[in-house]
């Protein structure tokens, strides 16, 4: 089926590379006029289908304004995310702030922004991008991380009933081990403790009942869906996408 998406306008934050880039080029090429935004210029190039924009999340003023100037929007994907690998006991201040700073506070000011527009035309659809850690599972060494990743669970469903009324969704995707740029950064750091490259993406794909790593399509095909009117009777979830890891 195509053209899921058409007619819609669309915002989408870390669309550089893994999750977010593939949510642009999927809604992209289901008709979907999309902004996609990432801090890197460089990571930008190659969207095809998708207007795109340089957007560092953290600048509040920036954001704001870049939503605002996007409008009206039919779909915003809150994408960016930090993971940090870190205890209760090892977790710095600094990895403490860095996280809630990108993972939920840039979450709440990229709703913030386009919810007005929203509540105003009585429609759009908000996806936040979540983790199955944190919310569905615990997960070793992801202490901050998980905490931020629950918590974007926790916003999206407090926002969603304060305008459900209004005709606005909002949901989270909660993957498992996806198979990003991202993933491999930790696969390398985490190579010395685990015998080598190859036996720290084992440890990770072993989680996973199904018996790989996920895709970030296969992310993006979810999001597509929860932006998509093929959903407008889901609101408020959290939807875990994990290969059975949480089984
Ligand atoms: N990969 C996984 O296994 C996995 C699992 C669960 C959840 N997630 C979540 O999915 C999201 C995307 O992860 P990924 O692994 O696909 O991506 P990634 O980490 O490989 O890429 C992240 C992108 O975000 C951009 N970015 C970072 N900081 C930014 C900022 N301040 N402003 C704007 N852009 C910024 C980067 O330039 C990069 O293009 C994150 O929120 C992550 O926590 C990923």
């Amino acid at each position: 089926m195509a053209g899921r998406l058409a007619g819609k306008r669309a915002f989408i934050t870390a669309a550089g590379q893994g999750i977010g880039r593939a949510i642009a080029l999927a809604f992209a090429r289901e008709g979907a006029r999309v902004l996609a935004t990432d801090r890197h210029a460089d990571k930008l190039a190659g969207l095809e289908g998708c207007e795109t924009a340089v957007l560092d999340v953290l600048d509040d003023d920036a954001f704001t304004g870049a939503v605002q100037g996007a409008g009206p929007l039919d779909a915003m994907v809150n994408c960016a995310g930090v993971v940090h690998q870190n205890t209760a006991l090892t977790c710095t201040d600094a990895e403490w702030e860095a996280a809630f700073a990108l993972n939920c506070r840039a979450t709440w000011k990229g709703m913030a922004a386009a919810l007005p527009g929203m509540v105003e035309r009585r429609r759009g659809a908000v996806v936040n991008i979540a983790s199955a850690a944190g919310w569905a599972k615990a997960a070793p060494n992801r202490f901050v991380y998980g905490a931020t990743k629950a918590a974007i669970v926790g916003m999206t469903k407090m926002a969603a009933v304060d305008v459900v009324a209004q005709g606005v969704r909002l949901n989270c995707i909660c993957p498992g081990t996806i198979d990003t740029p991202s993933l491999g950064e930790r696969i390398a750091a985490n190579a010395a403790a685990a015998g080598g490259v190859e036996a720290a993406r084992a440890a990770f794909v072993a989680r996973q009942a199904v018996g790989r790593l996920g895709s970030a399509e296969e992310i993006a095909a979810l999001a597509v869906y929860l932006a998509s009117d093929e959903s407008a009777f889901v609101t408020g979830q959290a939807m875990v996408i994990d290969g059975g890891w949480t089984l």
